[in-house]
């Protein structure tokens, strides 16, 4: 036997970005960023829904291009987004054919502009096609903007699974642009807080403090409280990906998915009629009350976090956490399984120490997990 282990080293550059109108004559943003020697191509994916918000962005965008000498805009191409577009390949054939139609190359770049949703299925078909291609995302949900669209994943759904086909890959840039921020439907622009909590409460106890003072500016959306929030959250998921050790995820610890165990399972059990940022809503606080009831975190810091949420107007519970299977075992738990092998290796769950310090666990007693699932039934049902 023969052989020999060879280290291949490869290093990112995650460029992320912030301004207010990226497309407005004058910003500087797009010329400084892409690199403009040869003509490189640039081909612009933007999600439907922001059509009747953004009627002028097309010719912004076109104008915008036009002003900048060495980048060629080849179109702009509309596409359905939302969790829709994640169900099934229909948008991801759709902006693989596009991405053929106009040459794009591994010098060219995909612009994608829209929501979570929207970000992962181009992302995926940029990081596909040719193997993958030069990728600039533009954000333009508060979830988006304040986590995934900073992240390195892509991935569409399949089997009834959240993200089961799918990629690592760096974007070569994000960008962003606050003018996207403030249409979004009101639900959307405060649920996707609840991963600006998360970081906070995994990441940055200051951080939690902060969004506490903050929570009536957060709750009305204040436009420069609500770009605070976005802008910090972003920065930390981006250091935490890239400085954490384990950005592509090898390994079983996962902090920025606190919370998330249940929430995916909740998703897939409303048939995602319960969004993203909800269904983290949920996971987040039962896991935090969980955290209290087995005499990790201190229950006073537990009801900050409830406090914090319900402050938000999201929610600490849902009535499909009630769904059984035929052995009258919660559904929800099946989550437990299925987050291990989505992850693979041991069942690894980030559990609160105190706002600001979580600690991995490798077991959840599911009979003091259904109790806080109940108190926080009754709780929820007190507030109505
Ligand atoms: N890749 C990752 O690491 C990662 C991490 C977390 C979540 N996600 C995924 O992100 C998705 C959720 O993303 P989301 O919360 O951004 O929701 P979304 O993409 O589903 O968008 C929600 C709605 O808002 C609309 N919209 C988007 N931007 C708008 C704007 N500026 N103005 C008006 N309307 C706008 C969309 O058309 C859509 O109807 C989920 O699929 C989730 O799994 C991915
Ligand atoms: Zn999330």
């Amino acid at each position: 036997m023969s052989g020999e282990d060879f280290n291949i080293t490869v290093s990112f550059q995650h460029r992320v970005r912030f301004t207010r109108g990226a497309f407005a004559p004058g910003n500087r943003l797009m010329a400084d960023l892409l690199e403009t020697r040869g003509r490189s191509k640039v081909l612009v994916f933007v999600e439907n829904g922001l059509r009747n918000f953004f009627p002028l962005l097309e010719g912004e965008i076109q104008d915008h291009f036009s002003e900048i000498a060495g980048l060629r805009l080849t179109g702009v191409e509309w596409l359905a987004g939302g969790e829709e577009a994640k169900r099934d390949d229909q948008v991801y054939q759709d902006a693989m054919v596009a991405i053929e139609r106009h040459h794009i190359d591994r010098h060219s770049y995909v612009v994608v502009i829209g929501g979570g949703a929207f970000l992962d299925v181009i992302g995926f078909a940029a990081s596909t096609a040719h193997r993958g291609v030069r990728l600039v995302r533009f954000p333009t949900t508060t979830l988006s903007q304040d986590d995934s669209g900073v992240g390195v994943k892509n991935g569409i759904n399949a089997f009834g699974k959240k993200n089961f086909i799918g990629t690592f890959a760096v974007p070569y840039a994000v960008v962003n642009d606050f003018q996207f921020l403030h249409t979004q439907p009101e639900l959307t622009r405060r649920a996707g807080l609840i991963e600006a909590v998360k970081v906070a409460l995994v990441r940055d106890g200051e951080f939690f403090d902060w969004l506490e003072e903050n929570v009536k500016g957060l709750l009305s959306l204040n436009e420069e409280i609500l770009e605070e929030a976005v802008q910090r959250s972003a920065i930390h998921h981006a250091r935490h990906i890239s400085q954490g050790g384990d950005p592509f995820e090898l390994g079983s610890s996962r902090p920025l998915d606190y919370g998330h165990w249940a929430a995916h399972k909740l998703e897939q059990l409303t048939d995602f009629e319960l969004s993203h940022g909800e269904a983290v809503s949920v996971g987040v606080a039962l896991d935090t009350l969980y955290a209290a009831k087995i005499g990790l975190l201190k229950t006073l810091d537990a009801e900050r976090v409830l406090k914090l949420i319900e402050g938000l107007e999201l929610p600490i519970w849902h009535e499909a956490l009630e769904l059984r299977d035929s052995k009258r075992r919660r559904r929800v738990f099946n989550g437990l399984e299925e987050f291990r092998e989505h992850l693979g290796g041991e069942l690894t769950v980030l559990l609160l120490e105190k706002t600001g310090v979580g600690v991995d666990v490798h077991e959840i007693d599911e009979a003091i997990w259904e109790s806080c699932a109940e108190e926080l039934k009754i709780r929820a049902h007190s507030m109505v």
